[in-house]
């Protein structure tokens, strides 16, 4: 036996004891005669003494220890005259009398301390060191149990975790697939599976019932601080539902993660909100609800005084910022350079103070008198100290601006506590989604979506306005999960590809198999999937996803601690009958 307890564990309780330990040494500190060793594991630290006066020999070996040894100790458990509180162990050291260096280890590149002097660069580099970080290690662990708590919630609701083959052919989720290629199949490639879709709805075909995996998933697409090109969903499907099924059990399934992960109970159902009015209200289908601050739209109360820029624009919507009435001009000029920025994209601002003593000022008093603006101000309740603040133009552009205002201003009121949590469902997402430039209709979530019954009739008519029987879980302005109920009907999926662009080959080429198995008695279903890095990151309070993940690519897609991707042998291109292009020098 290596070790009789872990780093973590001993107490005052345990005084006198003999205990053996294992781990890596976090610091030495000679003090006098005397050298103190910091040991530390995966479940915390333990003060070691090395006493000169008791064990010279022994104290000089300890006096040469560098940073991460991994050293085996022998000795007593005493209580510490210096008490420190802050760790479990705090309370107690222990009084060496054997030391065994088990390995030495070169200088770390970085301290591997909470708040380490490593750049991103190089922690990634060396991961593994990372990884020996007491925070970082904690978001595994969290990860850990929040899977494990799923595990624990789907099991008891009869669901069973069914493995999917990676090795596929291309799935619908409409991102770029990355490509494998087959050896024994000359010139044919997999895909890897962007999810697990199309299996699961063979799953429920094949009478399955309630399906659910904790599952990679392989999007070649751009990366940003809530993407990965690989990530894990916790994906999940359901037969013989209706959406109020899927929503109420997956809510299930979050209010449990809250309750036994965070401690905390969320009793009333998360608000339901159609996708139309998250967008009238917040510009987004993934509106951060922990502050109000909704968009009211103007355009009718400012028409018609001669100000051009409203009068042209087709939308003008504001929001109004309590409390903010004393911004300083060069407050608003940032305010105003915020929006002009390419990512947020707007023209400009327009303000209007309603100060403490009653008096109304604002950037356009030239069009508008008092009464005018305190009338644009009941409009959105404004008190005396508020800001309203306007933006124009192009309908869904300003709605994007917009709503990027408002998330910047509530992150200067302090508005989005990482400790509060504002979940809600959006409904109601249109089916298509028309693309300017290839002047055709997507499926806005997947082609497996079924309409909502009840807009099945304009199909043909008003394609764009058809709704679909599909949801996001949205929680903090992140989307966590999202799913719909699934045509299970072969002559209204045919239809579906039809609206899509696909001709009946292409469709029978692609989904063929799928198509098929519908006709052996598909029964109605529909499902969801979570990200589960996004969940981990939100519970954890990251800002990144790749926080809460081992090993996570950078943002060009690469491990730099494998140094991944690289180029291949010849002999293996040769094997797979590829041979490469060079890349086009301009990129
Ligand atoms: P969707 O494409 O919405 O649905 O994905 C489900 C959830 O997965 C997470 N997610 C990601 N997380 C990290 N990095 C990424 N690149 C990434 N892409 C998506 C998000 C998202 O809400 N098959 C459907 C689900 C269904 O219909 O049942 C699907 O994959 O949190």
């Amino acid at each position: 036996m290596y070790r009789t307890h872990t780093c973590g564990e001993l107490r005052l309780a345990d005084t006198g004891i003999k205990t053996t330990l294992a781990g890596w040494i976090q610091r030495t500190r000679k003090m006098g005669g005397m050298t103190f060793v910091d040991l530390r594991d995966r479940y915390g630290i333990t003060q070691l003494v090395f006493n000169q006066e008791v064990n010279a020999e022994l104290c000089e070996r300890a006096n040469h220890l560098g940073r991460e040894f991994v050293i085996q100790i022998t000795g007593t458990v005493a209580e510490r005259s210096s008490k420190n509180l802050n760790i479990p162990t705090g309370e107690i050291e222990i009084l060496v009398d054997d030391l065994t260096v088990l390995n030495a280890a070169k200088t770390p590149p970085f301290t591997i301390e909470e708040n380490t002097d490593g750049g991103d660069d190089i922690r990634m580099k060396y991961r593994y060191l990372d990884l020996r970080r007491t925070n970082v290690r904690a978001n595994l662990e969290l990860r850990h149990k929040m899977t494990f708590e799923t595990r624990r919630y789907l099991d008891q609701l009869n669901f069973l975790e069914v493995e999917t083959p990676v090795l596929i052919g291309s799935t619908p989720e409409g991102a770029r697939d990355f490509v494998v290629p087959s050896r024994m199949n000359p010139g044919q490639f997999y895909a890897l599976p962007q999810s697990p879709q199309i299996f699961k709805q063979l799953l429920m075909v094949s009478g399955f019932d309630r399906y659910f995996q904790i599952v990679k998933c392989f999007r070649d697409e751009d990366l940003r601080a809530d993407r990965q090109p690989e990530f894990t969903q916790i994906d999940c499907e359901m037969s013989f539902v209706q959406q109020e099924d899927v929503l109420n059990t997956f809510e299930g399934l979050a209010k449990h993660l809250f309750k036994t992960i965070k401690g905390i109970d969320i009793e009333e159902p998360f608000l339901r909100m159609p996708y139309a009015d998250a967008m009238k209200y917040y510009g987004s289908d993934k509106p951060d609800l922990r502050f109000d601050m909704k968009f009211v739209e103007l355009k009718d109360a400012v028409s018609g005084r001669d100000f051009v820029v409203f009068d042209s624009a087709p939308y003008v919507g504001g929001i109004c910022a309590q409390g903010c009435a004393t911004y300083t001009r060069k407050q608003l000029d940032q305010l105003t350079d915020f929006v002009k920025r390419p990512q947020v994209g707007a023209k400009g601002l327009v303000y209007i103070r309603f100060n403490e003593d009653g008096t109304v000022k604002s950037s356009v008093d030239k069009f508008y008198s008092e009464d005018d603006l305190k009338a644009i101000g009941k409009l959105f309740n404004a008190q005396p100290n508020d800001l309203i603040l306007i933006l124009a133009g192009e309908k869904e552009k300003t709605q994007k601006a917009l709503c990027e205002l408002r998330l910047e201003m509530g992150e200067r009121l302090g508005l989005r506590d990482k400790n509060v949590f504002a979940p809600l469902w959006v409904i109601d997402f249109p089916l298509f989604e028309w693309d300017e430039e290839t002047q055709r209709y997507f499926a806005k979530h997947h082609p497996f979506t079924s309409p909502k019954p009840e807009d099945i009739h304009l199909l043909d008519s008003d394609t764009g306005a058809v709704r679909a029987n599909a949801y996001d879980m949205v929680i903090n302005g992140v989307e966590l999960g999202g799913g719909s109920i699934r045509i299970h009907d072969s002559q209204l999926q045919s239809k579906m590809f039809e609206l899509l662009g696909f001709t009946p080959e292409k469709a029978q080429q692609q989904f063929g198999f799928l198509m098929g198995a519908f006709q052996y008695g598909a029964p109605p279903h529909g499902g969801l999937a979570f990200g589960l890095d996004r969940f981990v990151s939100l519970f954890a309070g990251l800002d990144s996803i790749r926080d809460c993940i081992a090993f996570p690519k950078n943002n060009s897609g690469r491990d730099v601690m494998i140094d991944a991707p690289s180029e291949i042998d010849q002999a293996q291109l040769d094997e797979l009958f590829i041979s490469l292009m060079s890349p086009d020098p301009k990129g």
